[in-house]
């Protein structure tokens, strides 16, 4: 004789309790680890990533870094021109989008956007995606030549210390909180000056 048959069959009504159950504690569990995630990342600071909430501005064209920088392999300087020599890095104007794109990509249509801009001869006015207050003073220049030189790498592979990977982005995100505590922190690392008059007005 099976030994199963001695344990009574389920009633329909107990199978639907079990089955409820079983979804209810489910959905509990994912709501439990949704709301870990949550508070985890807001008591280290971190922008919320895990749902793509902080995916980045939609930007008037949508430009993909990772066409340009990884796949046709540019470097981050050759677009973002003023970085090694000033406060601001810049973004490049139309004329050099246009220096490949008169012939280049004509049949994708967020290249016609940048085309019909060229002809009307407007400026594309790009989401700003990092900003420190205007109390604050950052300037490029030092950062770069300082950890060109430390960890021996040409400028643009200084970015990823504060921008994260952005060769790898179809849309820019902030990654780092940039507050002033991670400022302050990596200067005493490194010992540049952390006096406040040093990133205040
Ligand atoms: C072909 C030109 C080009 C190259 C190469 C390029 N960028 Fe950009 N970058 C842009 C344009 C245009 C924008 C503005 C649109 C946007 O945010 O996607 C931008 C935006 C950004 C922003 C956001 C700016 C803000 O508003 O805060 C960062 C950070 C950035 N780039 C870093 C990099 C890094 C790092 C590299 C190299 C890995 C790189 N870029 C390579 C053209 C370029
Ligand atoms: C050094 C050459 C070069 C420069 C400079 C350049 N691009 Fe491109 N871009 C390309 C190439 C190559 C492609 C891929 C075209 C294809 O797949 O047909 C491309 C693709 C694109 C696409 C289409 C992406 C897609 O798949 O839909 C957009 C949009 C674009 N570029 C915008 C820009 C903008 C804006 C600038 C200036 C900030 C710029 N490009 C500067 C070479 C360049
Ligand atoms: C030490 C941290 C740090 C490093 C390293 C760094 N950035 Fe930035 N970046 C910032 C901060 C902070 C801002 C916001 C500045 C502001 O609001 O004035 C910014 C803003 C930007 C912007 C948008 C505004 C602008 O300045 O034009 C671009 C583009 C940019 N960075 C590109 C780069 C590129 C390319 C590199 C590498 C060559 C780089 N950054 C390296 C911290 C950094
Ligand atoms: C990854 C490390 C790092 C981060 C993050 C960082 N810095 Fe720096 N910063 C440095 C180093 C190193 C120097 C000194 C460079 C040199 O001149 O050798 C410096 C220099 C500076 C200077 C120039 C000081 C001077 O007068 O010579 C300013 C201004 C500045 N940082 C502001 C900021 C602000 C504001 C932030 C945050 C938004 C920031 N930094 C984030 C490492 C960092
Ligand atoms: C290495 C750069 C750096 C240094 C040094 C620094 N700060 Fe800041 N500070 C920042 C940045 C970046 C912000 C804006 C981001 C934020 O609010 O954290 C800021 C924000 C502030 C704010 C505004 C906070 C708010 O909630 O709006 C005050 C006040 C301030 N700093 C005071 C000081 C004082 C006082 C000192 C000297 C003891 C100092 N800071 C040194 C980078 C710096």
């Amino acid at each position: 004789m099976i030994p199963g048959d001695f344990i009574p069959k389920p009633t329909k009504k107990k199978l639907f309790i079990l089955g409820f159950l079983g979804i209810g504690s489910l959905a509990g569990a994912t709501l439990a680890v949704g709301l870990v995630v949550l508070v985890i990342s807001a008591w280290l600071g971190l922008p919320l990533n895990v749902f793509g909430f902080n995916e980045g501005p939609t930007q008037p064209i949508a430009f993909p870094h990772t066409t340009h920088v990884q796949d046709i392999g540019l470097d981050c300087t050759f677009c973002h021109r003023n970085v090694t020599e000033g406060q601001a890095a810049s973004i490049p104007a139309v004329g050099l989008c246009m220096t490949c794109h008169t012939t280049i990509g004509h049949d994708k249509p967020e290249v016609e956007k940048l085309l019909s801009f060229h002809k009307a001869g407007r400026p594309i006015d790009w989401v700003r995606v990092h900003r420190v207050p205007d109390h604050v003073r950052f300037v490029h220049e030092p950062h770069i030549r300082h950890f060109s030189e430390k960890n021996n790498v040409n400028p643009s592979g200084t970015c990823q210390l504060c921008h994260g990977d952005v060769g790898s982005m179809t849309k820019v995100s902030q990654v780092k909180p940039l507050k002033m505590g991670d400022c302050i922190d990596c200067h005493r690392d490194n010992d540049a000056p952390s006096d406040c008059s040093t990133c205040h007005y």
